[in-house]
């Protein structure tokens, strides 16, 4: 059964549309990639999918365990963001925000949580650091750490090697790579890095044509939307 799909969706700010009629279809376990241009509307998918910005046109239907508040996200970055006054355990535990509910503290199952997905990606020796003092790619991991204490489910990662050196990108790559084949976690990944989408993803979604194209890896690379070289999107 799948997971999510989108049906006509259009998507924009203040009645104006930044993406139409987009469609596609998610079942467990896939890894899709989401390629296109600056300003194709990738993050607004994202957050369409988050159930924090409500669509234009068009249907978001989603399946079991997909409900708002139960998909793990880790957001495009900002600089600003990489400062963030907190410890490494601390922005870990906050992916468990979508549980609190009306209670104000966090319960023992959700820093149970928060060590578990620690600990899954090797970054328990980092927790009582400020998560400003890490590396980029300590910081990334960190923040997939944050993302899947809201479920193991789906996670959506908005250009998560971006600003990364080559070593930190291939490590994110493989780590995302294991959730994917190993957890079964189901990935939603927007980038501008085809080489790696190609070699990763099962499905690609390229924003900005008309219609938006939708099919499989094998299907991408034959198209003509696949560039030559295979460089950047
Ligand atoms: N909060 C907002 N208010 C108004 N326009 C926005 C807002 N966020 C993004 N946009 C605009 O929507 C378009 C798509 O943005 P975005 O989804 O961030 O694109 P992408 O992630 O593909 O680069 C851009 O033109 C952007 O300027
Ligand atoms: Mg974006």
């Amino acid at each position: 059964m799948s997971q999510i799909i989108c049906r006509d969706l259009s998507l924009g700010y203040n009645g104006e549309a930044v993406c139409k009629n987009v469609n596609f279809e998610i079942e467990a376990g896939d890894y899709l990639c989401i390629v296109g241009e600056n300003g194709s509307g990738k993050s607004t998918l994202m957050k369409a999918l988050l159930g924090l910005h409500s669509p234009l046109g068009g249907e978001i239907i989603k399946g079991d365990g997909t409900s708002t508040g139960s998909i793990g996200y880790l957001p495009q970055q900002s600089e600003l963001q990489r400062d963030f006054p907190a410890t490494v355990g601390e922005v870990t535990l906050s992916g468990c925000i979508g549980s609190l509910g009306k209670k104000f503290f966090y319960s023992k199952a959700d820093r149970l949580r928060a060590h578990d997905a620690m600990k899954q990606l090797g970054i328990c020796d980092l927790a009582d650091r400020p998560y400003s003092s890490l590396s980029g790619g300590q910081q990334q991991r960190t923040l997939l750490a944050r993302a899947l204490c809201a479920t193991k489910k789906i996670i959506l990662l908005d250009e998560p090697v971006s600003g990364l050196d080559p070593a930190a990108t291939a490590d994110m790559y493989e780590t995302i790579y294991l959730l994917n084949k190993k957890s079964h976690t189901t990935v939603i990944m927007v980038t501008h890095d085809i080489s790696a989408s190609i070699r990763y993803a099962n499905k690609i979604l390229h924003m900005g044509g008309s219609p938006h194209f939708f099919r499989s890896v094998e299907e991408y690379r034959a198209s003509s939307l696949f560039p030559a070289e295979g460089g950047e999107a």
